[in-house]
């Protein structure tokens, strides 16, 4: 049977998805296999929104942000008739394999596709947050950690300028694997992770930080106000500020090494739809 693919980016959008769609236009167009790009994640399954997808067309975006087929948190994946209409309609465009790029989310509802309604899916990791089991590394990860790391070298000019310590909040959901890798390019940076405790040695290892000129930020993984409390507590005698790095974190162009995986990954996924292979791309 002739191949024919869909392709969909789904969950939080990341650097690196268009230049994958690009990669994966291109081999497709050199294999011979028909690519379908659906729109706005499995809600373009539900509301039978696709497009074509022409290598010549996506090498214009190739190094942007963003993902041109759109995405979203599709609301009727959760359920079993969103998830029937969704099987029915990838059996109605005749898919042989449905490529999803996506996170750990997007991950189970193709896992849910393929054991329930018997659809060939192939899962290219795609989120920042890196937080996917058995995946050591996916795309828009290192292109989101360097968006951070570049904000926290500036906001560390003007912390130093005006004396001030400043907490700066990172993306991950909860995973602290951005701020972990903040931590790893930064000796002196103080990182608080989802399991890191605010203990008086982390107070006294960031004011000392301050008082030696070594770094004026702590990075915090988002979601744990209850820590930020903590922190602004037991620096109370500084001149505090608190940033959330926010969106920007996933945008920009993908990085050269970014680009590379986006190649790597489009291969082995349309290697693995070829041999009508499911499951996770991988390094
Ligand atoms: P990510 O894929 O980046 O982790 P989400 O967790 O928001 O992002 O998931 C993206 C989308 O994948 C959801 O909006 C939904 O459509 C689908 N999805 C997520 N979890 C499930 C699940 N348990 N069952 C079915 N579909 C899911
Ligand atoms: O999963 C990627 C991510 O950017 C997380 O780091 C963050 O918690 C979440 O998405 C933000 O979601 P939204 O784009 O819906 O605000
Ligand atoms: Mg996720």
């Amino acid at each position: 049977m002739k191949n024919k693919i869909g392709i969909l980016t789904s969950g939080g959008d990341c650097q690196g998805m268009n230049a994958c769609l690009y990669y994966l236009a291109l081999i497709c167009e050199q294999s011979g296999i028909e690519l379908i790009g659906i729109n706005q994640g499995y809600q373009g399954l539900i509301d039978k929104k696709y497009q074509g997808l022409k290598s010549e067309e996506l090498e214009k975006v190739k190094d942007t942000g963003g993902t041109i087929l759109k995405s979203s948190r599709c609301q009727a994946m959760f359920t079993s008739e969103g998830q029937s209409l969704v099987a029915q309609n990838i059996k109605d465009l005749g898919l042989t394999s449905l490529v999803v790029l996506g996170g750990d989310g997007s991950a189970q509802g193709a896992q849910i596709l393929q054991a329930q309604f018997g659809i060939n899916t192939v899962v290219i990791p795609a989120t920042i947050d890196n937080d996917m089991k058995d995946v050591s590394l996916s795309l828009g990860h290192l292109s989101a950690v360097d968006r951070a790391n570049t904000m926290i070298g500036w906001i560390e000019d003007t912390a130093r300028s005006h004396d001030r310590i400043f907490i700066v909040e990172v993306m991950g959901r909860h995973s602290g694997n951005i701020a972990k890798a903040l931590g790893e390019k930064n000796n002196f940076l103080a990182v608080v992770l989802p399991e890191t405790k605010v203990e008086p040695e982390l107070i006294d290892q960031i004011k000392s930080n301050f008082t030696k000129n070594q770094s004026h930020v702590v990075v915090i993984t988002e979601l744990q106000p209850e820590k930020i409390a903590q922190l602004k507590n037991g620096l109370k005698d500084y001149d505090l500020r608190v940033n959330v790095l926010g969106h920007g974190q996933r945008g920009g162009p993908p990085t050269q090494e970014e680009s590379q995986l986006a190649k790597e990954y489009a291969q082995k996924a349309v290697t693995m739809c070829q041999k009508h292979q499911h499951g996770v791309v991988s390094k």
